[in-house]
C-alpha cells in the first residue's frame, strides 16, 4: 500500500501559458525536416534489409518524415529464435533489474520528449497536446507497472498449510510475448504492451502499426539504452497480415497482447486456436461503439464540451472517443443548439499549430472510409453541423468533424473511427429501450452519462455492459493507474491496462509444497 501511496503521474506542460508554449514549440519544430531511418532491432542490431517503406506526413502527404525497412521473413525467422532463447535468462533475472530498467526508460523518454512528440506530431498526425500527453502515459506506464511487478512478484509464503510443510506461491513470465500494437497511441500503447511483458519476465517480440514504426524504432532505441538486453526486446515494423499473422501462428510465441480493431484481434484468435503446442494467451483491447446518455436535468454547456472533446479531441481516432450521443428530446433543441455553435469555433488544421483543434486522420483509406459513411448516412440521417475546413487542408487526410442525427445506434454497424457523432433523440420513458440498444450492439468500452439526478447515473451505469464510465465529464484519456481502462464483449479481454491486475495476465503461477 505504502508504494501505491507514493506513485506519482508525470508533469504535464500548460501550453495556454505563453513562457511555458514558446520553447517548447520551438524544441519540437526544431525536427521538423529531420529525415528518420529505421529498421527491424533484432539483437540489438538495426538491420537494414527488407522493403524500404516511405513515412509520409498525415497533414501534407507530399512531406516525407523518413523511411523504414518492414521485416522480411529472414529478420522475423531471427526474432522469434533469439527471443525464444533469450527467455531462460531474462525470466530469472531479479524482478528489481528489470523494475529499474523501465524506470530508466521513462527518465530516457522525459529526456528525448521532443523528438518524441515531434515524431507523434509528424508521423501519426498528433496534436502537440496529444503529444505530451502520449509521451506522458508511454512514462507513466512503465512507472506504474515497475511498482506493481515488485509487488506481484514479491515472495508469497509460508501459505498456512499442515507443521512440517513449506507452501509457497511464486509467478514467472510466460516465455516470448508478441506485443501487436495500433497507431493511434504510436507511442504510449506500444510502451505500455512491452514494458508489461518484460518487466513480468517474457521476452518481446514488438510489432507496431504500419502507420507509425518510426516512434517505435525511437522507443526501442531507447530500451536499449535503458539496459533491457538485447535479446529481451526485438522489434518487427511490417504489415499486420504478413509479420502479424506469422507471430500469432508460430508455437514459440507463447502469448500475444494486442490492441487494435475486433476484426483483427478475432483473426488472431483464429490464429492462436488453430495452431499445435501450448495454448496460448491472449490480451486483446479493441474498439468500441461508443455511448453517451444525456437526460433533462444535464447542464447543457458542460455536456456540449464533454461531447465535443470526445468525439473530436484527436480527430475522433481513440478507441474510447464518443460515437453515439443520446439526448433526451426535451432538452434536445436547446443542446443540439450549442453543440452547432461549439462545432463551428473548431479549428480544423496543421497538428503543429498550438491553436488547432482537430487534425489529420492517420492516412488516405482512413479518409475515405469516413466520408463514405458521411455520405451514406447522410441519406437517413440528417447532418446537423459541420466545423469549417480550411483550404490547406487539402494537402492530408482531413476528415470534416461532423454531426449526424440518426434514428438509432443499430443504424451503425461499426465503429468509425473519426471524427463523426451521431445524435439519437429519446423520451424519458425509453431510457430502458436506449440502454439495451447500446447494450445490443455488443460493444463494451466506454459510456458517458450527463445527468444530475444521481440515482439515475447510478442505475445507468449499473446496467450498460463496458469498461469505462464517466459521469458528467469527458469520456475519454483515461489515466494509468487513476482509471484503469479497458472493455468488454467486442471491446475486449482485459484485464485493463494501467490497473492493478493487468501484470497478472503475463505471468504464470507456480505453488511449491515442500515437506520439510
Ligand atoms: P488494426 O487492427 O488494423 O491494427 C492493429 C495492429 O494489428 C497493427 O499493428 C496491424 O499491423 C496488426 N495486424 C493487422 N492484421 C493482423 C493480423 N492478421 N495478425 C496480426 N496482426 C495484425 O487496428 P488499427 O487501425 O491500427 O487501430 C485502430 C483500432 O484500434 C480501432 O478499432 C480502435 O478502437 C482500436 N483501439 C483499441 C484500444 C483499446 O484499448 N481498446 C486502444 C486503441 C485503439
Ligand atoms: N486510454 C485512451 C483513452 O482513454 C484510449 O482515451
Amino acid at each position: 500500500t505504502q508504494i501505491f501511496i507514493n506513485r506519482q503521474n508525470s508533469e504535464g506542460v500548460n501550453l495556454h501559458i505563453e513562457s511555458m508554449l514558446q520553447p517548447f514549440m520551438n524544441a519540437v519544430t526544431g525536427f521538423v525536416g529531420k529525415q528518420w531511418q529505421g529498421g527491424p532491432v533484432v539483437n540489438g542490431k538495426t538491420l537494414n534489409q527488407g522493403e524500404l517503406v516511405k513515412v509520409l506526413c498525415p497533414q501534407d502527404h507530399t512531406q516525407q518524415v523518413g523511411s523504414i525497412y518492414f521485416a522480411d521473413g529472414k529478420a522475423t525467422e531471427l526474432a522469434i529464435t533469439t527471443a525464444h532463447q533469450a527467455f531462460p535468462e531474462w525470466n530469472r533475472t531479479p524482478v528489481e533489474t528489470r523494475a529499474e530498467a523501465l524506470e530508466k526508460f521513462a527518465d530516457l523518454m522525459e529526456e528525448h520528449k521532443h523528438e518524441l512528440i515531434a515524431l507523434c506530431t509528424l508521423e501519426a498526425g498528433k496534436l502537440l497536446q496529444d503529444g505530451i500527453d502520449e509521451v506522458r502515459e508511454a512514462v507513466d506506464f512503465c512507472r506504474y507497472y515497475a511498482i506493481e511487478a515488485r509487488k506481484l512478484h514479491a515472495y508469497h509464503g509460508p501459505l498456512a498449510g499442515p507443521t512440517g510443510e513449506l507452501n509457497e506461491l511464486f509467478v514467472q513470465g510466460r516465455g516470448v510475448f508478441a506485443c501487436i500494437s495500433p497507431w493511434n497511441f504510436p507511442l504510449a500503447i506500444f510502451t505500455g504492451q512491452v514494458v508489461a511483458a518484460l518487466v513480468t519476465g517474457n521476452t518481446v517480440i514488438a510489432k507496431p502499426a504500419e502507420q507509425t514504426s518510426l516512434v517505435a524504432f525511437r522507443a526501442v532505441q531507447l530500451m536499449l539504452q535503458a539496459g533491457i538486453p538485447a535479446g529481451a526486446i526485438q522489434l518487427l515494423p511490417g504489415r499486420g497480415a504478413e509479420v502479424g499473422s506469422k507471430l500469432s501462428s508460430d508455437e514459440r510465441v507463447t502469448g500475444v497482447c494486442f490492441t487494435g480493431s475486433t476484426d483483427t484481434a478475432k483473426a488472431i484468435n483464429r490464429a492462436l486456436a488453430g495452431r499445435d503446442g501450448a495454448i496460448a494467451t491472449l490480451i486483446a483491447e479493441t474498439g468500441g461503439q461508443n455511448a453517451m446518455i444525456v437526460d433533462s436535468t444535464a447542464l447543457p454547456e458542460q455536456v456540449v464540451k464533454d461531447a465535443v472533446q470526445s468525439a473530436f479531441m484527436s480527430a475522433g481516432q481513440r478507441c474510447s472517443a464518443l460515437r453515439v450521443m443520446y439526448v433526451q428530446e426535451d432538452v434536445a433543441e436547446r443542446i443540439l443548439e450549442l453543440l452547432k455553435g461549439a462545432m463551428n469555433e473548431l479549428s480544423v488544421g496543421n497538428p503543429i499549430h498550438y491553436k488547432t483543434d482537430v487534425g489529420p486522420v492517420i492516412d488516405s483509406r482512413a479518409q475515405s472510409g469516413l466520408n463514405d459513411h458521411i455520405a451514406t448516412i447522410s441519406q437517413s440521417g440528417k447532418v446537423l453541423a459541420t466545423a469549417n475546413m480550411p483550404a490547406d487542408t487539402g494537402k492530408g487526410s482531413f476528415v470534416c468533424p461532423t454531426a449526424i442525427e440518426i434514428g438509432s445506434i443499430n443504424e451503425l454497424h461499426k465503429e468509425h473511427f473519426g471524427p463523426i457523432l451521431h445524435v439519437v433523440r429519446y423520451k424519458a420513458d425509453d431510457l430502458d429501450k436506449v440502454i439495451s440498444d447500446i447494450n445490443g450492439t455488443g460493444f463494451g468500452l466506454t459510456l458517458g452519462v450527463h445527468t444530475r439526478n444521481e440515482s439515475k447515473a447510478a442505475y445507468i451505469a449499473d446496467r450498460v455492459n463496458v469498461g469505462n464510465v464517466y459521469i458528467n465529464r469527458n469520456q475519454i484519456g483515461a489515466v494509468v493507474g487513476v482509471q484503469p481502462f479497458g472493455g468488454q464483449g467486442l471491446s475486449g479481454t482485459g484485464p485493463k491496462a494501467g490497473g492493478p491486475h493487468y501484470l497478472t495476465r503475463f505471468v504464470t503461477e507456480k505453488t511449491r509444497t515442500n515437506n520439510i
